[in-house]
């Protein structure tokens, strides 16, 4: 496919931008080439263009997810950019360790887990933080739109390259075991996170409310009314004392008033109520 917007680049963008949100523009199109390659063979294509005529024709709810899933952008690590965890450790348990101290109840939900490392971060973290919250009902709910992304963060199966990235030795030790040539995390952490395949553009009320929201690295792939409609529901799935967690290149600023920056605590949001 060539540099300008080809017709089979144009339906193929069109089409992942109506499932995901996710905006290709014309400079992606060698990704586009590249990353649907694999699935046009899958499916006995001679080229991406001959996958994106079929689309045009039949609009395969099979083949559409498995373009989707192709386009998506699954990096991540563990602890990534660390401030969102010292946040979390630092200031805004002991908040909802008093706030919550009651119910003894916590809900954390990544909503762009990718293959997994942030919500099992989120879950060392509770455990090592665990003595103030003792007892406590705590879930982790990870969704992502990639049904393979998912399966993998189940497994929580790493590679050993995954494994040093972000990752301390002592935590290592403590939480995950050799599995062949990979590292797989305990039993234990497994069981305190619920991964889920979830669209964000879909309605979100289904999965309940949460004290606090990591939602990173995703909206940055989004248009503008895209990020603020999300963020919208977003905001109404977290109580007024809750938290939004964004990426490093992600802001609220000039996109939503669902969300104020929450006092004191950099790069952290809270619902406007
Ligand atoms: C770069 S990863 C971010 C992973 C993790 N949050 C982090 O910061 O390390 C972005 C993830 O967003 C997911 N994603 C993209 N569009 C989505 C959508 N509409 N709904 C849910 N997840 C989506 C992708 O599948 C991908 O796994």
């Amino acid at each position: 496919m060539s540099e300008s917007m080809s017709p089979g680049f144009q339906m193929l963008a069109q089409i992942v931008r109506d499932q995901s949100g996710i905006v290709l523009t014309a400079d992606k199109s060698y990704l586009v080439e590249s990353r649907l390659r694999p699935v046009a063979r899958k499916y006995n294509f001679v080229s991406v263009e001959a996958l994106a005529e079929s689309l045009r024709a039949w609009r395969d709810a099979i083949k559409i997810s498995d373009v989707v899933d192709a386009m998506t952008t699954n990096e991540s690590f563990f602890f990534r950019d660390n401030y969102p965890f010292h946040a979390l450790r630092e200031r805004l348990l002991p908040r909802l360790a008093k706030a919550r101290a009651e119910a003894r109840r916590l809900r954390i939900w990544s909503a762009a887990a990718a293959s997994g490392q942030e919500a099992y971060s989120i879950a060392m973290l509770l455990r090592e933080w665990s003595p103030a919250l003792d007892g406590w009902a705590m879930e982790i709910v990870g969704t992502d739109i990639s049904g393979e992304m998912i399966a993998r963060a189940r497994a929580g199966l790493y590679a050993q390259h995954e494994i040093e990235r972000g990752l301390s030795l002592a935590l290592r030790e403590k939480y995950f075991q050799r599995c062949g040539d990979k590292w797989q995390i305990s039993e234990a952490l497994r069981r305190m996170i619920r991964f889920e395949r979830h669209n964000l553009l879909h309605d979100n009320a289904a999965l309940g409310t949460f004290d606090v929201v990591f939602c990173r690295n995703v909206l940055i792939y989004f248009d503008l009314p895209t990020k603020a409609r999300v963020l919208g529901t977003i905001a109404r799935m977290i109580p007024g004392d809750g938290y939004l967690i964004l990426g490093g290149a992600e802001t609220i600023l000039g996109i939503t008033e669902a969300f104020k920056p929450a006092p004191g605590v950099a790069g952290v949001y809270a619902p406007v109520r």
